[in-house]
């Protein structure tokens, strides 16, 4: 069983090249300042001060006993390497990072700074790192790496600024954004308005075995759309914590804020909003119920049954919600189930096929990725594949390894990003079915929706037992079962989601197939290879 917190990463070395394989679940450093000041309660309460960038605007803020944050953005000193306060399109201030910092060490308020211009960082951590012994409150370091809705130009350079903060001054709090912007509806959008699977999965990969502390700013008009999301988040770390902000001239919507609060960890969300909207917030929260968001609830996934046994370079996200199966290599991961199987008959779930952006990605013109699940019936190890381009299979294999397809579709009608998979074993005869479905993430239907392929096959007679009898029952008491995972090129990723694995119903299922292992095994599609 995994007691560990979902997120695991292996090789990350690779990935942005600096240190951190897996980590353990807790953060235990002492010496990792908390993420918010005492005083900040239930996260509701935060009061921030914004814009720190003046010395009449540090005054105020240090003054007011009730801010709790204060929030600044550092520049450089326009033709030198002084870091000072100040918000593009503004070049220059008065006030230098380090006036800044000696006068709100003193004062036990918790500092976000802020970067927009990778060109700052290192000469700010000069100054950090002098004033290390100073500094007590929590000290956030803020930047947007990683590209998010809407937003037309780059992010920070995330391996530049990760390298950099946590080197240099450790013991920060990372507050880890992607660039937003808001889109009325109507107006044309560049991409999806709303925050996707692969802005998680390029958030995560980057900041997912580093052992600060992390908040994710979250944009409060997705809060409700983009719902699921913030959960996954909270889930895969027990330190990793929102910080839900809110865009001046955004719309509001109260019951999204209410249904991520209702139905997220509370002490895990924060908040940053002006006094009108908090006050509505509050006055909402106390009402009846909402629904979920967006993605809904419940996912069916039961992570207890699983554990991960990783390859070399695959990173696993898993929570319990369900499991992302990613990675820069072409090795195997598993992840070995360990529930009731004896007479596991039908595996069901969903897959979502996910492009990523690391360098070199041919686009999704290649397949993307093969999912099968494997079951050992009898003596016989049976393989069912799906993939993204409408094709399902059903092989065997033999003891010795050699495998014969027995049945296969191939309906490229049926390309999609999701699909629902289903392998059915009712008497002598596994059937296979894969359908496209409505991706959770997007916003639209697929043309496709509700297409499906399947295939039937007989199984040969010694490979189902004659009866479901008392070996049966014996072998499944300590089955099982595998879920692994082979990427054969880096730029694609799977989602995994309301994997089942249920018993036969009564009565329609004759003989009781005996199935002792079940394997689901996601290979990364190759490129023409
Ligand atoms: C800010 O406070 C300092 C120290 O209390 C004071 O010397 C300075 O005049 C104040 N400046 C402004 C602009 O309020
Ligand atoms: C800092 O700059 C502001 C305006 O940019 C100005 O009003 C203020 O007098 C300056 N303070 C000092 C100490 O130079
Ligand atoms: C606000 O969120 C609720 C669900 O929480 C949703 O049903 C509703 O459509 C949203 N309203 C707007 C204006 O987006
Ligand atoms: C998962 O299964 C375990 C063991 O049967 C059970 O105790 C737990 O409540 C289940 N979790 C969920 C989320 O269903
Ligand atoms: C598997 O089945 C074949 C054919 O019935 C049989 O000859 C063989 O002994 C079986 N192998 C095992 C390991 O049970």
């Amino acid at each position: 069983m995994i007691t560990d917190a979902g997120c695991r990463m292996f090789g990350f070395a690779i990935v942005i090249g600096i240190i951190g394989i897996s980590r353990g679940a807790t953060n235990t450093d002492a010496d990792v300042l908390d993420v918010y000041p005492s005083s900040s309660g239930d996260g509701i309460n935060v009061i921030w001060a914004h814009g720190v960038n003046s010395v009449a605007a540090l005054n105020d803020s240090l003054s007011d006993k009730a801010v709790m944050m204060l929030e600044a953005d550092v520049i450089l000193r326009e033709g030198s390497f002084i870091p000072v306060m100040a918000h593009s399109p503004a070049v220059d201030s008065n006030l230098t990072l380090e006036e800044w910092l000696l006068r709100t060490v003193v004062a036990d308020k918790g500092m976000k700074i802020d970067f927009r211009l990778i060109g700052a960082l290192d000469p700010a951590m000069d100054v950090l790192v002098e004033m290390d012994k100073d500094l007590h409150a929590p000290l956030w370091i803020n930047a947007d790496i990683v590209s998010g809705p809407n937003y037309p130009l780059p992010p920070v350079d995330p391996v530049r600024f990760l390298e950099t903060t946590v080197r240099r001054f450790p013991r920060s709090v990372l507050s880890l954004g992607w660039t937003t912007w808001w889109v009325p509806d109507g107006c044309v959008v560049t991409q999806s308005n709303r925050y996707t699977w692969k802005m998680m999965l390029d958030m995560v990969q980057l900041c997912c075995s580093l052992q600060q502390p992390i908040t994710f700013p979250v944009r409060a008009v997705w809060a409700h759309t983009s719902y699921d999301k913030w959960l996954w988040l909270t889930q895969l770390r027990p330190d990793f914590t929102l910080t839900v902000w809110h865009g001046a001239r955004d719309p509001i919507n109260i019951t999204g804020l209410v249904s991520l609060r209702r139905h997220g960890d509370p002490r895990r969300i924060f908040y940053d909003f002006p006094v009108g909207l908090k006050q509505q917030f509050l006055d909402a929260l106390e009402e009846g119920n909402v629904s979920p968001g967006a993605g809904g609830l419940p996912y069916t996934w039961n992570a207890t049954y699983w554990q991960v046994i990783p390859a070399e370079s695959s990173q696993i996200f898993m929570t319990d919600m369900n499991v992302v199966l990613a990675g820069a290599g072409p090795d195997w991961a598993l992840l070995s189930y360990g529930g009731p199987l004896d007479r596991a008959a039908r595996v069901t779930g969903r897959a979502q096929f996910i492009s990523n952006r690391l360098p070199g990605n041919p686009g999704d013109e290649v397949e993307r990725s093969y999912v099968a699940v494997t079951m050992v019936v009898g003596n016989r190890t049976l393989v069912v594949g799906f993939n993204d381009k409408g094709f399902v299979e059903i092989r065997t294999e033999g003891a010795g390894g050699e495998a014969t397809v027995v049945a296969s579709r191939q309906d490229v009608a049926l390309t999609s990003d999701c699909i629902s998979f289903e392998v059915a074993i009712a008497g002598k005869q596994v059937t296979a079915t894969s359908t496209v479905v409505h991706c959770r993430d997007s916003a639209g239907d697929p043309a496709n929706a509700d297409a499906s392929a399947s295939v039937t096959s007989r199984l040969g007679g010694d490979a189902v037992a004659k009866r479901g009898g008392d070996a049966v029952a014996k072998r499944g008491g300590d089955a099982v079962a595998k879920l692994s995972v082979r990427k054969a090129d880096a730029w694609h990723d799977v989602l995994i989601e309301d994997l089942t694995i249920s018993r036969s119903a009564a009565g329609s299922f004759l003989p009781v197939p005996v199935i002792t292992y079940v394997l689901i095994v996601v290979i990364g599609g190759g490129s023409a290879a």
